[in-house]
């Protein structure tokens, strides 16, 4: 049985009327702010020795030290008036699980009671394969990480926490702007073969095998002052790869690291009220590693549709780049989305003036209809472990000579 929770945020930018009340939404707003808003940051880091990295499965992958910390980035928007808000929190860790999630909602009742709920709150992680691992409660996950690991959990949850207190002490009137835009030279789609099984008709909708768009929220309050910026790109933060033993946020965090820099001048990392979170979209089948897979034993390229290689099978390819070795990759990446953020940034002139929702729902994923053709339909069973699993990446090869494209 599988559970999964889905938390929505809506934000309706374009129509200024509310779709429930048909009541004019800015005329009850004060001139030029349209909501309440908060920004926090708060370290997540956690154990940097011994403890087994969250992301490429392999129980031996151990943290040695830190190259970069791992934060927690929240976000609350508000009406004016202040009758819902919405907390959007990106954090530096692989991903959000339900335990992890749980605890968090614990901690938020006992200090906010019913402020802060199920529906109104989005943990989202920016899925770094670099940060510590065992704050799952699945076993296949509790199997790779050797057990629960107390330090990783509590620093995770801590951090949520601590980055959604300062946001809520934060709160002032402010003005949100969105923009969009196409991030060049950063990703290719990792399973090219398999996303041509997609129908013809699906695949013609779209220009290329990967989505290329980022969308960016801007944050500044009433008097100009800039509070943050959330940006959404689909893209593994895999540069790092599996034979690396430093903590670190890979090029979604190096991203942030910049744009806070920039904003924050003359501070430390992490620290100053500037916040530029750059969180996971659908990343799914999108890798960093544009110079492609190569067999790591002769060099050879194995952009083939089982990503095998003549000497040594699918174990031997993998991908890498644009850099020289894998720390410079991730500046690399990490640096163009940071530059396309800025552009959007600067640019950003539309506002997003509506009334606020959030939404939450549970799934029984073990029951779900899907209608395979206009006759027939099917249901979803309970969760197994599908071949492609096994088979693994160009960004982190799996295990037994399974084999991708099968
Ligand atoms: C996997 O396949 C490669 C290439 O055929 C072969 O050299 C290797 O021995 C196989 N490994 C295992 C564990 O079967
Ligand atoms: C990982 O990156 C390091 C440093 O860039 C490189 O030496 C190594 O070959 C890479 N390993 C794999 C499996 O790609
Ligand atoms: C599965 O879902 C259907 C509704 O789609 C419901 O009627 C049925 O009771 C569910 N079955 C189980 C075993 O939960
Ligand atoms: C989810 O559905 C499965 C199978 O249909 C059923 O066995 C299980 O009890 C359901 N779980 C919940 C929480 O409803
Ligand atoms: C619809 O799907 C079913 C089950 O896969 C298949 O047997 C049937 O031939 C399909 N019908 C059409 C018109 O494609």
């Amino acid at each position: 049985m599988t559970i999964i929770a889905l938390t929505l945020l809506v934000l309706l930018f374009i129509s200024n009327k509310s779709p429930t009340t048909g009541k004019d939404v800015t005329q009850s707003s004060s001139a030029g702010s349209n909501y309440l808003i908060g920004v926090g940051r708060a370290d997540c880091t956690g154990p940097a020795a011994e403890v087994p990295l969250m992301g490429y499965a392999n129980p031996d992958q151990l943290a040695g030290g830190i190259l970069s910390r791992l934060y927690s980035r929240a976000f609350i928007v508000a009406e004016p008036d202040d009758s819902k808000r919405v907390v959007f929190v990106s954090a530096d860790i692989g991903m959000v699980s339900q335990r992890l999630r749980l605890e968090v909602m614990k901690k938020l009742k006992s200090k906010y009671g019913e402020l802060y709920r199920q529906d109104n709150v989005i943990l989202s992680g920016t899925h770094t394969h670099s940060g510590p691992a065992g704050y799952f409660q699945y076993t296949i996950f509790v199997i790779s990480s050797k057990g629960l690991i107390r330090p990783s959990l509590n620093a995770v949850v801590n951090g949520i926490v601590e980055s959604i207190d300062i946001a809520h002490q934060n709160m002032k009137r402010g003005r949100l702007f969105i923009n969009k835009g196409l991030v060049e030279n950063s990703q290719i789609n990792r399973s090219p073969y398999s996303y041509l099984q997609n129908p013809a008709s699906e695949r013609s909708r779209y220009s290329s095998n990967t989505d290329k768009e980022m969308v960016l929220l801007k944050m500044v309050d009433v008097n100009g002052q800039e509070l943050g910026l959330i940006s959404w790109f689909a893209i593994h933060p895999v540069s790092m790869n599996n034979t690396n033993n430093l903590i670190n946020s890979d090029n979604v965090g190096y991203a942030s690291y910049l744009f806070e820099q920039e904003k924050n001048k003359g501070l430390l990392p992490g620290e100053g009220s500037f916040v530029a979170a750059f969180a996971s979209s659908n990343l799914g089948d999108v890798s960093p590693n544009i110079k492609g897979p190569h067999c790591i034993n002769t060099g050879e390229s194995c952009d083939n549709p089982h990503s095998y290689c003549p000497v040594g099978g699918a174990k031997m390819c993998m991908a890498a780049g644009p850099g020289t070795d894998m720390f410079d990759s991730t500046k690399a990446i990490g640096k163009n989305l940071y530059l396309k953020a800025k552009d959007l940034y600067t640019l950003a002139s539309q506002e997003v003036t509506g009334p606020l929702h959030s939404a939450h729902q549970w799934v029984n994923m073990s029951n779900v209809t899907v209608q395979l053709n206009a006759t027939h339909s099917g249901k979803t069973c309970k969760p197994a472990l599908g071949y492609s699993f096994a088979a693994g990446t160009i960004d982190g090869v799996g295990f037994f000579n399974f084999t991708q494209g099968k």
